[in-house]
């Protein structure tokens, strides 16, 4: 067949084309002060804000940037909203995983016929910078996808966000991109969530893991990879699976009061840096032991970076068919043990670090332990 052809067909099976990550909200307790932390811990960039001072009476809302990554973090003025009912179920967490497309009106429709729930009706929002338009649906637990139109928008975010009348001087560490968004849903639940995401968004699943692929003495989980058709949204899916001991993946779903997201991986050119920087500023990561770097070389073969460094800071190294990759983990971000963020260096390498797993599962249960969770 004709190189031309097989496009053409490409693009007529993705009757869900997505641009990428458009932004990510959170609801949280208290917007003002996570957004301080992302600001001076993380680097991030406050480029918008809406709230009281700006017409908005229900919530205030902090956008922060920082290379491609956008966070909102959003909390509530009113104690029946569904914002607060969010927070008082599942603590601070992901509410929003949205997607930039070029279509929101188009978008919905094609999921919702296909067996999506809406949340969000296609909707014009505009200001003096242009218009955009957003939908909705509903995914695991209490998660929503927005589809966002935007190419007829030129304001700092989206309408009715104006630029903050207070901001800190940040130094960003290196964020670029978000590169993949696990979630958490029940047991035996992962296939259908799986399967949802193919034949509702037309995703392929790419990669699959097992109880073998991903067990310690203990415990056990189960993850399948979706991802749309051009690979820039890639969901893992977990579920737990029968251990000794309480699964990471239960842990989790007991904390956060049902399914949901349990981390961000953001990508980095420079994870050394990157790393260094969140560490100085008080970051927490999970520990592996020194032994985990002493036959390294062995596993992974010639890689650019000093294994000495790369232990300083505990950075995990894998390899697959196309290169290498570096990644690491922080501790959870709030206090029960719900939401995570994963900094990930790919260097060829397009998997999620299975030579990993072990050493990383030991790590979060010696965590579990502490918190008299395992
Ligand atoms: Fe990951």
């Amino acid at each position: 067949m004709q190189r031309e052809t097989l496009q053409t067909l490409e693009q007529e099976v993705d009757f869900l084309p997505l641009n990428g990550t458009d932004h990510i909200e959170f609801y949280v307790g208290n917007a003002k002060q996570s957004a301080y932390y992302y600001q001076s811990a993380w680097g991030y960039e406050l480029i918008a804000y809406a709230g009281p001072e700006t017409g908005v009476r229900d919530r205030a809302s902090y956008v922060l940037k920082q290379g491609k990554v956008t966070l909102i973090l959003t909390t509530a003025m009113d104690p029946d909203s569904d914002i607060s009912n969010h927070v008082k179920a599942h603590g601070d967490g992901v509410k929003f995983l949205s997607l930039w497309v070029d279509d929101a009106t188009k978008s919905h429709e094609e999921a919702t016929k296909r067996g999506a729930k809406s949340y969000m009706e296609p909707t014009r929002f505009e200001d003096e910078h242009g218009y955009v338009v957003i939908s909705a649906i509903h995914t695991y637990g209490e998660t929503i996808h927005k589809f966002v139109e935007r190419s007829n928008y030129n304001g700092a975010f989206l309408p009715g966000f104006q630029k903050p009348s207070h901001k800190l001087d940040v130094e960003p560490v290196g964020l670029k991109h978000v590169d993949h968004c696990v979630g958490n849903v029940e047991l035996g639940k992962m296939d259908e969530w799986v399967k949802f995401y193919e034949d509702v968004l037309g995703f392929k699943l790419l990669l699959t893991f097992d109880d073998k692929d991903i067990s310690t003495e203990y415990s056990a989980l189960m993850s399948k990879v979706v991802s749309n058709g051009n690979g820039y949204v890639k969901f893992p899916i977990n579920e737990p699976a029968e251990g000794k001991k309480k699964s990471q993946i239960e842990e989790y779903i007991e904390f956060y009061k049902g399914a949901g997201v349990q981390h961000i991986a953001v990508a980095t050119d420079d994870i050394l840096h990157t790393v260094g920087e969140l560490r100085r500023r008080g970051i927490e990561f999970l520990y592996v032991p020194d032994n985990y770097y002493e036959d390294l070389t062995q596993r992974v073969g010639k890689i650019d970076e000093s294994i000495e460094d790369l232990k300083k800071l505990n950075i995990l190294v894998d390899r697959d068919d196309e290169g290498y990759l570096l990644q690491i983990f922080t501790k959870p971000v709030e206090d029960r043990p719900t939401l995570f963020y994963e900094i990930i260096q790919r260097c060829g390498a397009q998997s999620f670090g299975k030579g990993n797993f072990k050493a990383l599962f030991e790590s979060i249960e010696r965590e579990q332990a502490r918190r008299g969770n395992l």
